[in-house]
This record gives C-alpha cells, structure tokens and sequence, in this order.
C-alpha cells in the first residue's frame, strides 16, 4: 500500500465548501485511511450532515491542496456489528467504500439501529460482499505469502513479494508478526511495504526483482506442504479456485503439486483400506475450552485445530472437515460424518452424500462449487460386530461444535447456507425445530441468507412408494435455494 504510507499528516481530513456550495469535501490518504475517515465520520454526523452532501476523495494528487486540519468529532455509539464492519470495509478497492460506510452510519445514528440485521437491504448487502471480498484477500495473503532469506553477511533477513486484490497490507501484517516475531522480515508489495525488526514499520512500495529467487528456506516450505497434503481431500478445480495461479510464482511448495496429484489415488485407496482406529478416552470439558482458546485466523488455522482435536465420544478415526472453495456462493450443512466419511476423510462420500450429489446436480449446483460440512465433525457410533452403526449427536455435543461451525462459516462466508435435517438447524440456530414446519428460506441470525431442507438420509429411508416424490421436493428446494444463492 504505497499510497497509505506517505505521511499521513499531508492527508488529514479536510472540508472545504468553496466551489461545492455546501458539499462538504473529505479528502482521506489513498489506501486504507481508516484513522481519517473515523475522525471525519464522527464530526460529519455531529454536525448532522447528511451523506449526499458529502465527497469522499482519495486521489492522491487533489490531496497537496488540503488545508484545513479539523478536530475529530465526539464517539459515535455504534452497534457491534457496525464497529466491526468498518475496518473490514475501509480496506477495499471500490472508491465509494467510504461513502457507502457513512450512509450505513448516518442510517444507524438516524432511527435504524438495527439495520445490520437486514440482510435483504441492498446497501448492507453490498457491504456485506465486500467485507467478504477482504477476508477472501487477507486469507489469501496469509496463506499465500512466502518468505526467503536474504544473501549476505550479518542479521539474517527475509522477504516476501505479494500482490493483494485489495488495500490490506496493514490489516494482514500483525499475523505475520505473530507467526514470524523471531524473524526479521520486509514485505513488498506493489502499493507499499511492510519491515520487522522488533517493531513493525511501513514504508514505500517494493518490486518482485527485490526479492530473491530462491533459498535453503524453499525445502522447508515443500516438505510441510508435503507432509499436510491429504490424497483423499483433492480436488483440482477447488484447488485451483482457492489458490490462484497467480500466487504459485512465489510459493515453492507448489513445485511438489504435480508429483503429489500423480500419486494421490494411490495413497487415497490406502488411506480408505485402512482399518477405523478405537482411539482413548478423553476428558470433553478440556478439550472445549481449549477449542474456545484458540483464535484461529484463517480457515486452515481453524482445520488444523479440529484436525488435532479428538472425538467428543471416543471411537472415530479422524475429524472430517468441511470441503469446498473458500467464497463458495452456497455452503452445506449435514449432521455428522457416517461411516465411509470417517474412513476417506471427506464429507459426504457415502450413501447419503452420493444421493446428494445427484440432486445436486440435477437441481443445476456444481458440488465442486459449493462448501460442504457437517455440525457434528466426528463420526459418533455403536458397533453391532464388526459393523459401526451411525448414532445421532446429542443436543450437548452439537453445541460443542457450534464454535467450530460459525467460525467455519466465517471464513468461507458464503452467501446462503442450506441447513440439511434438523441437526443442522439446531447447530445453525441453537433451537429445535421440525424440518417439515420450517422448511424453505431461513434466517440463521447471521450475515448469510438461510435456507431448510431435509436431510439425504431421510429420503434413503423412506419406503419405496414415498421415495421418488420426496426426492423430487428435494431436488425442487436445492433449485430454490441455488436461485436465492445466484
Ligand atoms: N451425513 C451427513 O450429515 N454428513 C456426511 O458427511 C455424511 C452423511
């Protein structure tokens, strides 16, 4: 972010009503000013001026001609929501962000206090996507982003090159201060950098030729992508969505992705063959608050936890996480994994998952597409001989996983969310409540639209007269609610 680090004292916040009449002028440094335009806001809405009296700029050159430096205005009391949504939304590229963000204010301050809650007005649903458009990026940035030490004598030193969508190299520096404190590091981008050295520094913008080629840190990198990769989870067409071409230049892991590819169904059909594992018991209290303790700051950060968590009740052989591209427009709810899920790792891969696919595709929704998980993310079961038979979560341990779920949800933050079955209703909106009274659109309570249906299962068990007629009502709500979700 080039343009925010030049001083900001030369971009302060200043009106001018000369030419404009009584158009009030405010000129914010390019980049994410988020510092000027709080200030701004809150003596713009002191002052009761009303959003369409007011220019946000932030060209560069228009701003040497600022010349009048005003005092912030008193606190704005703003509900959470609001507060949080700000610095999500600054950061964006589009040039009416701040605009956008003092017409929610204005409105909030004016009678409509709750209007976050609405999901269906167009201007939070505009701010809605573009706070998702950045967390899509600062993913990216943390994911992406490679390190490489520096040649030379002394202090040793790395860098990294990245190239963000949006204005969000100071919003995503402090997780690399935390993942590298130890290190000293500078990283370029083509609008602004950012240095560590024991305190975090931002400077002018850096060039990919800067940063080298590289380096003995490059084995390291490939060996922990080697050692993280799961066969049984590939799927190149998400792959490719989630990590973009663009960013495979700077990152030397993805020189392993074509061997990796090659050797994956091998691997996968060992994994699957592979006898279900009876782990110990454990203690279900520990194990929630260390879930609540960790503040995972991405949707891999957050797998790797459930992935090192074990089972709430003693018995699967590992935790199945959700699949699907990071954005995905349409997220999917089940219960918990079954018995081939707990084997292969992947959710909805048995019987009930393969139903699902068709409907899936009969209803127009390429599962590659779409985002799907489960409430619960252990197998829970009672074994009948050799056979492990599938046994519904509590209310109790659907809530342990609900953390999990909405910071899942988060990450990927898609734009409906189709609860599968009554588990995944409760998991949604911690109630219970009958499929066949709250079947069709739903509000979940949260930034995403909502919607209800049955479960696939439901539909295998149902006797063969009654099956065809409830698959069709199945394959008519996935249409809906792909329409809901276009
Ligand atoms: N049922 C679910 O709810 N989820 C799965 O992943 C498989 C079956």
């Amino acid at each position: 972010m080039g343009e925010a680090l030049l001083p900001r004292s030369s971009f302060s916040p200043f009106e001018g009503r000369g030419k404009l009449g009584s158009i009030h002028v405010v000129s914010l440094a390019p980049g994410a000013d988020l510092a000027s335009f709080r200030a701004a806001a809150r003596r713009l809405i002191a002052a009761e001026i009303p959003p369409d009296n007011i220019v946000w700029q932030t060209e560069a050159a228009s701003l040497f001609g600022a010349d009048t430096v005003s005092a912030e205005g008193p606190p704005l009391p703003l509900p959470r929501a609001v507060a949080e949504l700000i610095p999500m939304v600054v950061p964006h590229r589009d040039p009416e962000r701040y605009g956008l963000l003092y017409g929610l204010l204005w409105r909030v301050t004016h009678g409509e206090r709750a209007l976050m809650e609405v999901a269906s007005d167009p201007l939070v649903h505009r701010l809605h996507r573009m706070r998702k458009a950045i967390q899509r990026d600062l993913h990216k940035m943390h994911a992406f982003l490679r390190f490489r030490r520096v040649p030379g004598e002394g202090q040793e030193r790395f860098v990294a090159w990245f190239e963000p969508d949006h204005h969000i190299l100071e919003a995503a520096a402090p997780f690399f201060v935390d993942r590298f404190r130890a290190l000293e590091w500078s990283i370029l981008t083509p609008e602004g950098s950012a240095h560590w050295d024991g305190a975090l520094t931002f400077g002018p913008p850096g060039r990919r030729e800067d940063v080298p080629e590289g380096d003995g840190f490059e084995a390291g990198w490939r060996d922990y992508y080697e050692s993280t990769f799961n066969p049984a989870r590939l799927n190149l067409d998400a792959m490719r969505a989630e990590m973009p071409r663009k960013y495979w230049r700077n990152m030397p892991e993805t020189a392993a992705i074509p061997s990796l590819v090659r050797a994956a169904s091998a691997r996968a059909q060992a994994m699957i063959e592979k006898e279900p594992t009876m782990p110990a018991k454990r203690d279900p209290v520990r194990a929630v608050a260390k879930m609540a303790q960790d503040e995972p700051d991405s949707l891999d950060a957050l797998n790797a936890i459930i992935a090192r968590s074990e089972p709430l009740v003693p018995g699967a052989t590992q935790a199945v996480l959700g699949e699907g591209p990071v954005g995905a427009r349409i997220a999917f709810v089940g219960e918990q994994p079954g018995d081939q899920e707990d084997r292969q790792g992947r959710p909805f891969v048995g019987p009930a998952g393969q139903l699902l696919s068709r409907a899936l595709e009969e209803a127009g929704i390429d599962r590659r597409e779409a985002y799907l998980t489960n409430a619960v993310k252990h197998f829970k079961f009672s074994l009948r001989g050799k056979r492990r038979i599938h046994e519904k979560p509590t209310a109790g341990e659907v809530s342990h996983y609900r953390w999990w779920l909405e910071r899942e949800l988060d990450f990927v933050a898609p734009k409906l969310v189709v609860a599968l079955g009554a588990t995944a209703v409760l998991a949604l909106t911690g109630k219970q409540i009958p499929i066949t009274r709250a079947r069709g659109p739903a509000d979940f309570g949260r930034p995403f639209e909502g919607f209800i249906t049955v479960h696939p299962s439901y539909l295998l068990r149902l006797p063969d007269e009654a099956k065809e007629v409830a698959y069709q009502a199945f394959v008519d709500d996935l249409r809906r609610a792909n329409a809901m979700a276009a």
